[in-house]
C-alpha cells in the first residue's frame, strides 16, 4: 500500500493518549499514589534521600547502606568539571537565563565526554547528577563577580552541596533537608513534556547528552518547569493575603492562567504539593518574608473556591526555595538537577524499546497548486 494504515487518533496536546509503556513511575492511576518503581512518593519524601532516589531511578533498585555510601562518594568525585567546560561557562553573560546555561553546559560536556557507541549510559547519568549543580553555581558566581569558586565542599549530598556553593556557607539542617525533599519530589513524573522530549530524541538513536539537552529545553517553559519561577513572581508582589486575593480576582477577569496551578493528569490534587507546602510553612517561621506563606495559602484557597483548580508541585516550591535562600531564576534549574535522574531512567528504558517515535499530523494547509516561476509571481 506504501502508506501506514489509517487508524489515526487525534488528541490536542496528546491529552489522554497512552504513548508507550513504562516501569519507572505511576502518575494519576486509579488507586495508586505517585510512585517511583513501586515506592510511594510519601514514603520516599519522608524516609529517603535524593541520592537513594536517583540510584533507584537510574539503577532500578533502592541501594543498601554500602551501595549508597559508594554512590555518594562517586557523585562527590564527579563534581569537578573539565577546564574547557569552565572556560565555556565563563563566556556566558550574567543576564543569561540559568536554564540556557545548563542546556549549554550539558552540550559542552557532551562534546568533551562523548557517549561512545552507547556504552553504559548510567556513567553519564551519574556524571550529570554529580556536576549539574557545579555548572550552575560556578557560572552564577563567575558571571557576577569574576570569581572562580572552588567546587570542593564538605557537604556530601547534592542538596547540601548546591546550597553550600550558592551561599558559601554551611546550610542549616532544615534548609538542606527541604532541598533534599524537593529534589526527591521533582525527580520523576512519567511521560511529562520534558521526559517525552528526551524519549523522542532517544528514539532516533541519538546520544544521551542530546536527549538531556532536549529535556532541558522542554522544561524551561512556564507551562512545565518554568511555572515555579512564575509562581514566585506572582506571590512576591504581595505582602498580605487580602492584596493577593484582590489581584487574583483581577487575573480571573483578564482570563489569565495562574502558574503553579492545575495539571494535565491529576484531577483533584497533586500528591507532591502538600509535602512541599509543609516545608514552606515550616521555613516561613524564621524568615523576614514569612507573609509569603499566608499569601500563598490564600491564593490556593481562592483558586479552589472559584475555579476548583489545585496547586501543583511548583506553587509551594516557590516559597520553599525562597526560604532556602535560592534566587528565583535558579528554581527551574533545580528542577533539572533533580529530573535528570528521571530523564536518565527514561532514556535507558526508551533504548530498550528501540522504536522511532514519529506521530502523524492532520494537514490543514492549502490544496495543491501549480508552481509559478519567480518572475511570474506577483
Ligand atoms: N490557572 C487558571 N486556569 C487554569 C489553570 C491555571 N493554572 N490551569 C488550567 N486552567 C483552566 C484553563 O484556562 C481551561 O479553562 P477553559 O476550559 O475555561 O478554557 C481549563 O482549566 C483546562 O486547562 P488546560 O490548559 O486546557 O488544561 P491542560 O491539561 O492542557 O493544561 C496545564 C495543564 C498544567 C498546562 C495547565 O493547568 C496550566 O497551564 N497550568 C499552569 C502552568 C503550570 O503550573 N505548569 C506546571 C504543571 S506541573
Amino acid at each position: 500500500m506504501g502508506q501506514v494504515e489509517n487508524r489515526m487518533i487525534k488528541a490536542a496536546g496528546l491529552a489522554g493518549v497512552v504513548a508507550g509503556d513504562t516501569a519507572i513511575s505511576t502518575v494519576g492511576k486509579e488507586g495508586l499514589d505517585l510512585n517511583y518503581r513501586g515506592y510511594s512518593i510519601g514514603d520516599l519524601a519522608e524516609h529517603s534521600t535524593f541520592e537513594e532516589v536517583a540510584y533507584l531511578l537510574i539503577y532500578g533498585k533502592l541501594p543498601n547502606l554500602s551501595e549508597l555510601d559508594i554512590y555518594r562518594r562517586k557523585l562527590v568525585g564527579l563534581r569537578d568539571m573539565p577546564r574547557e567546560l569552565k572556560v565555556s561557562l565563563e563566556q556566558l553573560p550574567s543576564g543569561a537565563h540559568p536554564m540556557d546555561v545548563l542546556r549549554t553546559g550539558v552540550s559542552v560536556l557532551g562534546c568533551l565526554e562523548v557517549e561512545m557507541e552507547f556504552g553504559d549510559v548510567r556513567e553519564h547519568a551519574d556524571r550529570l547528577v554529580g556536576c549539574l549543580g557545579s555548572m550552575l553555581v560556578y557560572w552564577y558566581h563567575f558571571s557576577r563577580t569574576g570569581k572562580r569558586i572552588s567546587l570542593v565542599s564538605e557537604e556530601t549530598t547534592v542538596a547540601g552541596y548546591f546550597l553550600d556553593l550558592l551561599s558559601g556557607e554551611t546550610p542549616t539542617d532544615k534548609h538542606r533537608r527541604c532541598m533534599d525533599v524537593s529534589l526527591i519530589l521533582y525527580a520523576e513524573h512519567e511521560f511529562n513534556a520534558s521526559t517525552f522530549a528526551a524519549r523522542v530524541v532517544t528514539s532516533t538513536m541519538s546520544d544521551y547528552y542530546s536527549a538531556i539537552a532536549g529535556g532541558i529545553g522542554a522544561l524551561r517553559g512556564p507551562l512545565h518547569g518554568g511555572a515555579n519561577e512564575k509562581a514566585m513572581e506572582l506571590i512576591e508582589q504581595f505582602t498580605t493575603a487580602d492584596e493577593a486575593e484582590r489581584e487574583l480576582r483581577a487575573i480571573f477577569e483578564r482570563k489569565e492562567k495562574v502558574m503553579g496551578f492545575g495539571h494535565r493528569v491529576y484531577r483533584d490534587s497533586d500528591p507532591r504539593s502538600d509535602i512541599i507546602k509543609a516545608w514552606s510553612r515550616e521555613l516561613s517561621g524564621g524568615s523576614e518574608k514569612a507573609y509569603l506563606y499566608p499569601v500563598s495559602e490564600r491564593i490556593e484557597k481562592v483558586m479552589w473556591d472559584e475555579k476548583r483548580i489545585f496547586p501543583n508541585l511548583d506553587f509551594y516550591s516557590a516559597s520553599a526555595y525562597h526560604y532556602c535562600g535560592v534566587p528565583t531564576e535558579m528554581f527551574t534549574p533545580l528542577f533539572v538537577m533533580s529530573r535528570v535522574a528521571g530523564w536518565s531512567a527514561h532514556i535507558i528504558e526508551e533504548r530498550g524499546v528501540g522504536k522511532l517515535i514519529r506521530p502523524s499530523a492532520e494537514y490543514t494547509g492549502p490544496q495543491p497548486k501549480s508552481y509559478q516561476p519567480i518572475e511570474k509571481r506577483s
